[in-house]
């Protein structure tokens, strides 16, 4: 076999032109077909096109090849409807039908449970839709300067460290339409050069920018940035790696949950960035995990109390765990708020060893974990010794989701359902829940 690649690598070619017929999309939704026996991955292209391409890269068991033209196009192909698509790095799929995303991403999902030999048919359910555009309501947006001083505002390029200029994000929600050409206006006129390293956005009722400021601001910097939050209705923090402060006086932020649920955050905490998706979410979470008042629930990577504070509405009691102090005081903070006393808050790393944790005991009926992209293996070896009898696991990262997933059937747990969550159109990235009984 090895001899057999050798050979036909010698007829690939760098800057070689060839005609490919694209068989599959990869995880990352990038084509991919054989040349000479051989992957070649084409960016830009859809299953079955046939396609034109240079090749410009050559590695031991495959090539990558820039797209040169589509010859026999997808009938699912359609136009971008951003320009800055292909360059820029933040969406992978907008040449591809809105209607075929979550097809897409569901059989993304199917192949990796395949690849961890979870072969039987899954229990799929209608997925969680989102509108197309204007859904991000946080983003960080990047700062670089070139010798003379000019800075570029925008996103990171397609597999590069430089950023490319960016003039509207249709993403973003709404306040942030102009948010590119504001934020250049400010940054060029600052008499400190090369002093911000990005700008972070939050959109709740207000708009609120966490400044990365590299440098100390003299006076008449800040008195630019206080006259930009002036004109354009911005809250501005100043982080300096070392302290978060705002540059005047802020109002709390906050987003709303059905039942009047008040969710108040500081400026750089997690939150879910698609708002709709995340309260239609919430909703099926609850659903699918049966909720009766008499429940005892445990809610793994809680966060501010995003899930724990619905659900403790209609249960017993829940209990939140989470690494970070800081969100676990937000956490207990927000139960406060909403009047909200039969759910109790704890920092743990659920990596780490916590079977001597206070809140480790038997008796929980259910459990939610919303773990970051890594996935809760660790935890979830701890988990299962508690046998809960239904676990329902919220995924941004299909990879360790399939990966935990196995770990989960071989404790005897069944898949009862699961779908995908549309929580980032536009983009490769698939948010998926899974609900596991026994
Ligand atoms: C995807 S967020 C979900 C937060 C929350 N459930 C929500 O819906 O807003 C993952 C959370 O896990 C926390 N986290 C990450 N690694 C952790 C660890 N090793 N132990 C405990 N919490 C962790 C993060 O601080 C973050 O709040």
């Amino acid at each position: 076999m090895a001899n057999f690649f050798k050979a036909t690598n010698k007829k690939q070619t760098l800057g070689q032109q060839i005609n490919i017929n694209i068989e599959r999309l990869d995880h990352n939704g990038c084509g991919v077909g054989q040349y000479q026996n051989k992957p070649v991955f084409v960016e830009g292209t859809l299953l079955h096109e046939s396609v034109l391409a240079k090749i410009f890269e050559k590695k031991g068991k495959y090539s990558r090849a820039k797209l040169i033209e589509v010859t026999d196009q997808s009938e699912h192909r359609v136009d971008a409807e951003c320009a800055h698509f292909k360059v820029c790095g933040g969406c992978d799929l907008q040449h591809l039908n809105f209607d075929q995303h979550l097809t897409f991403k569901q059989e993304k999902v199917a192949q990796l449970y395949t690849r961890h030999n979870i072969n039987a048919q899954l229990p799929w359910q209608p997925s969680i839709e989102s509108s197309p555009w204007h859904y991000r309501r946080k983003a960080r947006i990047g700062v670089q300067y070139n010798k003379a001083g000019q800075a570029t505002i925008g996103f990171r390029q397609r597999a590069t460290n430089q950023l490319t200029a960016i003039k509207h994000c249709p993403v973003l929600v709404a306040p942030l339409k102009d948010i590119f050409s504001q934020l250049k206006a400010v940054i060029q006129q600052l008499t400190i050069h090369s002093a911000i390293g990005h700008v972070e956005v939050v959109v709740t009722e207000q708009t609120t920018l966490i400044v990365r400021q590299l440098k100390a601001m003299n006076k008449a910097d800040k008195q630019r940035w206080h006259d930009a939050a002036k004109k354009y209705n911005w809250q501005v923090v100043i982080d300096n790696g070392d302290n978060v402060t705002p540059l005047f006086e802020i109002t709390e932020l906050q987003y709303y949950l059905p039942n009047h649920i008040e969710i108040k955050f500081e400026p750089k905490d997690f939150i879910q960035v698609n708002h709709d998706v995340n309260v239609k979410m919430i909703e099926q979470a609850m659903q699918w995990l049966a909720l009766k008042p008499t429940d005892k629930v445990l809610d793994l990577f809680c966060g501010l109390g995003n899930f724990t504070l619905p659900l403790a509405q209609q249960v017993h009691s829940v209990v939140g765990v989470e690494g970070l102090q800081v969100m676990v005081d937000k956490a207990k903070d927000n139960a406060l708020t909403n009047k909200i006393n039969n759910c109790s808050f704890y920092q743990a790393d659920l990596n780490a060893d916590w079977s001597s944790a206070l809140w480790n005991k038997a008796g929980f009926d259910k459990v939610l974990l919303d773990p970051a992209r890594a996935g809760a293996y660790q935890a979830l070896e701890q988990l299962l010794k508690l046998s809960i009898p239904s676990i329902l696991y919220i995924s941004c990262d299909p990879s360790s989701l399939a990966r935990d997933s196995e770990l989960i059937l071989a404790q005897g747990y069944k898949m009862e359902k699961i779908s995908i969550m549309e929580m980032f159109p536009q983009t490769k990235h698939i948010e998926t829940m899974v609900l596991f009984s026994r």
